[in-house]
């Protein structure tokens, strides 16, 4: 992940929107490494698709979207309620994957993986556009760094 401090960031105001959205890909590319896997192997990567995409929503349900509403209120509000609801959604889909995968039911697993993957990048999308750019302009710098700092020490899975 690419870190505020390394060579590769390059757009200094953008560090919520930069931090998240890297999280975002490779939590997408999680989820395309488990359609290229079957059984067993598949079950593994869905399990730590399911603990990033828990650890991501915890990050913006717990830290990102309190600082948001601290700092924009109302102008926060909506798009926060509708990404917690997503993340429900995204659960459940999870589930259903799942469910496909331990009935042996390989189409279906398919076919619910590619949905499921679908909604997340539709997910991730809607919060870069909105979300994180109104992070970015209305949390205080300060606050902004020790969000990252946190965020950027917490363990992988
Ligand atoms: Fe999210
Ligand atoms: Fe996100």
């Amino acid at each position: 992940m690419a870190s505020r401090t390394s060579p590769d960031f390059k757009d200094p105001g953008r560090w919520i929107e930069a931090f998240f959205a890297s999280d975002h890909a490779e939590i997408v590319a999680i989820v395309d490494e488990a359609s290229r896997r079957r059984g067993a192997a598949a079950a593994a990567v869905l399990d730590l698709f399911h603990r990033r995409l828990e650890r991501h929503a915890a990050w913006e349900e717990s830290v990102l979207f309190p600082a948001a509403a601290r700092a924009a209120a109302r102008r926060a509000q909506e798009p926060a309620e509708s990404m917690r609801r997503e993340h429900r959604e995204l659960r459940e889909l999870i589930a259903v994957v799942r469910a496909g995968l331990d009935a042996g039911d390989e189409g279906a697993f398919v076919r619910r993986l590619a949905d499921l993957r679908e909604r997340l990048v539709r997910h991730n999308a809607a919060e870069e556009a909105a979300l994180y750019r109104l992070c970015d302009e209305a949390i205080p710098r300060g606050e902004i760094d020790a969000i990252l700092r946190l965020l950027e020490t917490s363990p992988k899975d």
